[in-house]
């Protein structure tokens, strides 16, 4: 059904990345782009890249990149305007990707993740497909200030913000101007053990902030100023390196608490 949804959108999505999405540009992809590590020489891939500009951008750090998503004419687009033999689009669906295991030194996805049903299955895939020591990066909307329910509040001059629903889990829709798809919201601790359960060390989370110059340009982002509207959160791949897995269930079926080294308390 999402994929369907996508489909449907394909054309305004376009319009609206090509043209009005000023976050991404001015401030979501340049503090994304500021974390990497030097990606020359390296095997990386693009998790639900949609028409590759980001995907493009990040192949002229000199790597060998590889851009997927479930929609055909995203991809088709992200061919057409930026393919070479360094860059590649695939028509794939991250939950289940057809690449074989440890085939990536680096996993990146921008603002997608939170557009997934199940983001879980897919954390699961990108750790299978990168090598180990690997690195993941992906960008959602944060999940504390932007919730179901939120209303920016200004008083003097200065922003704060409502939120609600916060526990209201699950699918909601995203307006643009024009449509609307699909977006879920899943707590910051479910995030974190999405993270975990796929087998990922959780290395940073960053939170983007507007600096003066951004604000004076585009004096929207005043509301982002005290209030961040995104992560980036940073985990790599280090097989066994700490199952914390008994730390979801902590207490076992006898009533006993169980520790990381498998005893009981
Ligand atoms: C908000 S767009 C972001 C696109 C791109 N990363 C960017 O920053 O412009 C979300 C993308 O996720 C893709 N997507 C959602 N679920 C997917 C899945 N299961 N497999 C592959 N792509 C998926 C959609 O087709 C869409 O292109």
């Amino acid at each position: 059904m999402i994929k369907k949804t996508w489909e449907s959108v394909s054309k305004r999505w376009i319009a609206f990345s090509d043209n009005q999405d000023i976050h991404r540009e001015h401030l979501n992809t340049p503090a994304f782009l500021s974390c990497l590590p030097d990606l020359s020489g390296k095997d990386v891939i693009d998790v639900a890249c949609g028409i590759g500009d980001n995907t493009n951008l990040l192949s002229k750090m000199d790597c060998r990149i590889t851009g997927i998503d479930f929609c055909d004419e995203f991809i088709d687009v992200a061919n057409k305007r930026y393919s070479s033999e360094k860059t590649k689009f695939i028509c794939m669906d991250a939950e289940k990707m057809s690449f074989a295991d440890n085939s990536f030194d680096i996993a990146v996805s921008f603002m997608a993740l939170m557009d997934m049903e199940k983001p879980e299955s897919v954390m699961k895939e990108v750790f299978r497909v990168l090598k180990n020591e690997g690195l993941f990066f992906f960008s959602i909307i944060h999940p504390c200030f932007c919730p179901p329910e939120k209303n920016y509040v200004e008083k003097a001059g200065k922003y704060a913000k409502e939120v609600g629903a916060y526990f209201d889990v699950g699918q909601h829709t995203k307006k643009f101007e024009g449509f609307q798809t699909y977006r879920y919201h899943w707590t910051l601790g479910m995030w974190i053990d999405y993270i975990i359960q796929a087998g990922f060390c959780l290395q940073s989370i960053i939170e983007p902030r507007p600096d003066n110059k951004l604000i004076e340009k585009h004096p929207h982002f005043k509301q982002v100023e005290d209030i961040p509207n995104n992560m980036i959160i940073v985990c790599y791949k280090k097989p066994n390196a700490c199952d914390v897995s008994s730390v979801m269930n902590p207490v076992n079926e006898a009533g006993a608490i169980t520790t990381l080294n498998g005893g009981e308390l």
